[in-house]
């Protein structure tokens, strides 16, 4: 049996796939198993912040490996103390304490747990058009009936306001309210970045009423959007979730927070929870970022990318938007078939929605990748 036959046969179908097997990728570009060449504008949903294959990353994998590969968070360890300092170092306000665990989705059950035990109350305000994961916790974040619905009853408790509009979310905050969820650039809820202005305002009713704000970062994160972290251009919140592109491309999520987080011991743990192979490749992905000014590569290389793409004449485009290396574009129609046909041509990109191409390429994309990139999307437009 072929790849396509073996994982349809033993696999849950739980993925809408695309039609080709992935075989190796380096940079920006990936290769299919007949050595076909693609630009990626997907980094896997935004883990691959540094490209494929990188050297640095698999060589701290492979050394981290061999002399400890595994060490529950019940011993300390070495690198897992150094992640957790580089971490607090780079992070924004007096988030001075990490809680690692495996994924988005991970980091988000942590944040809702945190802001319930420190806060005594139980409801989460979230935003309409969220995607926060897909585990109970987070699915009752999530916006959307046709994620819950087959999965209810959700978790109690949390409440769905307008993205972006602030005085709904302030008339549905209470005595109640423990916390607000929210995302600085919606993902998958469209490529939607919230106002500044809404971010301050949200930022001084939390502190005004004794609320924390978490902020889901999982996707905007290490650079994504012109910053190390997104939130540093927006609001700087109490709880900040992360995931993704932490580790390079291997498994990690951590929750950032201030030391006035209360969370009994035991009360919240996980088993590879800051394993120190993942923390590896961490420092060493951080790193890459660094001496490759990865970051600012997302800023002016995103600012060229959504210049050259708003010169694009079509009648099929409604709006460009987004930040950095995080790109909408929304049309006045299905993008389905346009994402297909961009892969036909040598391009990978995702949907946000039903109408938005969203773009997400590595930000080791170069100018001349970003080109190529253009010229299919006014071929195809
Ligand atoms: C903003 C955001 N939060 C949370 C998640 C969930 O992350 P994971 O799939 O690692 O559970 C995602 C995944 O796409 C995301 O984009």
């Amino acid at each position: 049996m072929n790849t396509k036959t073996l994982e349809q046969t033993y696999e849950l179908s739980v993925y809408p796939r695309r039609d080709i097997v992935l075989v190796s990728g380096k940079g920006a570009r990936l290769y299919d198993e007949n050595g076909r060449e693609y630009i990626d504008c997907a980094s896997n949903v935004g883990v691959s912040n540094i490209g494929h294959g990188h050297e640095t990353v698999a060589r701290a994998i492979y050394e981290q490996y061999l002399a400890l590969g595994n060490c529950y968070s019940m011993f300390y360890n070495p690198i897992r103390a150094r992640l957790a300092q580089r971490l607090v170092k780079l992070a924004p306000g007096d988030l001075n304490r990490v809680f690692f665990c495996n994924s988005g989705a991970e980091a988000i059950e942590g944040a809702l747990k945190f802001a319930r035990s420190t806060t005594g109350r139980q409801v989460i305000i979230a935003a309409m058009r969220g995607f926060h994961g897909k585990t109970m916790g987070a699915l009752a974040a999530t916006w959307g009936p046709e994620y819950q619905k087959p999965f209810a009853p959700m978790m109690p408790g949390l409440k769905h306001v307008p993205f972006n509009n602030f005085a709904k979310l302030e008339a549905a905050l209470s005595q109640e309210t423990a916390a607000v969820l929210l995302e600085i650039v919606q993902g998958e809820g469209g490529v939607r970045v919230g106002d500044q202005a809404y971010f301050t305002q949200v930022r001084e009713l939390c502190n005004s009423k004794g609320v924390m704000l978490i902020i889901d970062e999982v996707q905007t994160g290490f650079g994504r959007t012109g910053t190390m972290f997104a939130c540093e251009q927006f609001a700087i919140p109490d709880i900040l979730c992360l995931a993704k592109s932490l580790a390079g491309g291997i498994p990690m999520g951590a929750v950032l927070c201030s030391e006035a987080i209360k969370v009994p011991v035991k009360s919240h743990t996980s088993t590879f929870g800051g394993n120190p192979t993942a923390c590896a490749a961490a420092l060493a992905s951080l790193e890459v970022i660094e001496k490759e000014g990865l970051i600012e590569n997302a800023e002016k290389l995103g600012n060229y990318f959504r210049e050259q793409l708003r010169g694009i004449e079509s009648k099929k485009i409604r709006e460009v938007r987004g930040l950095g290396l995080m790109i909408g574009i929304e049309l006045k129609e299905k993008a389905g078939p346009y994402v297909q046909t961009l892969m036909e041509r040598g391009v990978i990109a995702l949907m946000a929605g039903a109408t938005v191409i969203r773009l997400l390429p590595p930000l080791v994309i170069s100018k001349q990748e970003i080109d190529t990139v253009i010229s299919a999307l006014a071929e195809i437009l």
